[in-house]
């Protein structure tokens, strides 16, 4: 883990403008969906963060050539070997479980770690393993590792039994080599899992219904290589209007398709965030006054993302009067609360996933610890407002999800740097 940490220096309004890195989310598993194919792939717009370079490790060890140089990954899977993908890797990221469906389809068997009981917590696999299962895959071992294998993965109509992203992915990159047609219902929709099936259909798979809830999908034999730019990071344009917001800047933040946080701009227009939203930018100006709301519920796309829910916590120790925030996808995502507590925020938990959060308080520079990427940067939000010098250790964390967050943030005015 990166010792690194980040000294912040609060109370600076941020001004200017930024372009957003292209989505961690729909990066990698459109790095995974390359093995699809024995084509060259060229992506764009690619995040240089850890966990770009924590899947690029692992396509390397399985024998693919692949070069990143300024934000683009050329994937070169040629001489790719099936080989088993270890513990330690998988611990690393939870995200290399996405190369159950693209190596099963490429090779008919796969063999990863379990990903459970490392770090990154018991997040069970089963709405995956269910999928591939429908779709033709014989479990070998689901207990200390994945192991699947099959005699041709076969189309079919498909229920997920939970609206999962990784899930919906892990399927679509099954299917589309699968023989004959697939329906997924309740896939998930998110922006990511768009951008993936996007890159499938320009590598020649044939994906329809994308952005919503139900993928049809109709198999070919073979997919070929492309060249693809990698779609815009809501998640980190949410987390700068944040800061925006936070500091009574006026901020503007290009490389978005904005409606793509159309519940997210009306929880903050409810908190009296001021903003334009144009084609591409949304465009943060200073308010008035920062007022509570009455709830934040994350859910599946389109609903407010959960990941977006630790930043929005930090903005709500600074509106006028009480607000619930409702976690309903994770256990335990309300735990970076016990870090701002020790900045001066005052909540409640009620249970595991909702809290009543009070303000306005005013934060207090402490040393604190970043919990995971989006807990990380709730404390960088928090440290921006805070009263005196906020010194944030584990910022390894950040690293995974966000580029250059510290750069970006001092091109806006914030004192912000790593030691
Ligand atoms: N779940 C199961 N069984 C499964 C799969 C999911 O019970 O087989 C549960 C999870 O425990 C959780 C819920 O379903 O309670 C949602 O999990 P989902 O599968 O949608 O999450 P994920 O695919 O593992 C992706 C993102 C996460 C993001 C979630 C929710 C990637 C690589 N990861 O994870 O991103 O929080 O969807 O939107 O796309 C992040 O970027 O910081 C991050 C954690």
């Amino acid at each position: 883990m990166n010792m690194s940490k980040y000294i912040v220096k609060g109370g600076k309004k941020l001004s200017g403008s930024i372009r957003v890195s292209g989505s961690k989310n729909a990066s990698l598993p459109i790095l995974c969906a390359a093995l699809l194919t024995d084509k060259k792939t060229v992506l764009k717009n690619v995040p240089d963060i850890a966990d770009i370079h924590a899947m690029i490790d692992i396509l390397q060890e399985l024998g693919c050539n692949v070069s990143f140089t300024q934000n683009t990954i050329t994937i070169d899977p040629k001489n790719i070997k099936n080989k088993y993908i270890s513990s330690d890797r998988v611990c690393r990221m939870r995200a290399s479980i996405l190369l159950l469906g693209p190596l099963l389809a490429r090779f008919g068997k796969v063999k990863i770690s379990f990903p459970g009981g490392c770090i990154l917590g018991k997040r069970p696999v089963d709405v995956h393993l269910r999928a591939l299962q429908d779709l033709g895959a014989e479990i070998i071992d689901d207990k200390k590792d994945l192991h699947l294998k099959t005699k041709g993965l076969q189309g079919k109509d498909i229920v997920l039994s939970e609206i999962s992203v990784t899930a919906t992915e892990n399927a679509v990159m099954a299917a589309v080599l699968a023989k004959g047609n697939t329906k997924i219902r309740l896939a998930a929709a998110e922006p990511h899992v768009q951008d993936l099936c996007n890159f499938l259909n320009k590598i020649g798979a044939k994906i329809k219904g994308i952005g919503t809830h139900e993928l049809s999908i109709t198999g070919v034999k073979k997919l070929h290589g492309t060249e693809y730019s990698i779609t815009g990071d809501y998640l980190e344009a949410g987390t700068f209007a944040i800061a925006a917001t936070l500091t009574n800047g006026d901020v503007k933040i290009n490389g978005i398709k904005p409606h793509q946080l159309d519940s997210f701009w009306e929880k903050l227009r409810e908190a009296g965030a001021e903003f334009e939203l144009g084609k591409n930018y949304v465009h943060i100006k200073t308010h008035k006054k920062l007022v509570a709301v009455q709830k934040i519920r994350t859910s599946v796309f389109p609903s407010f993302p959960t990941d977006l829910q630790a930043p929005f916590s930090v903005l709500l120790t600074q509106t006028e009067g009480e607000s619930m925030i409702h976690e309903t996808l994770f256990d335990g995502r309300l735990n970076y609360l016990f870090e701002l507590e020790k900045m001066g925020a005052k909540f409640e938990i009620i249970n595991p996933h909702q809290a009543l959060i009070n303000g306005p308080v005013k934060l207090k520079g402490v040393p604190i610890s970043s919990w995971d990427i989006r807990a990380g940067a709730a404390m960088v939000l928090a440290a921006l407002v805070a009263k005196g010098t906020t010194e944030i250790s584990n910022i390894g964390y950040i690293d995974r999800g966000y580029e250059n967050l510290d750069k970006k943030l001092r091109k806006l005015g914030a004192i912000i740097e790593r030691k």
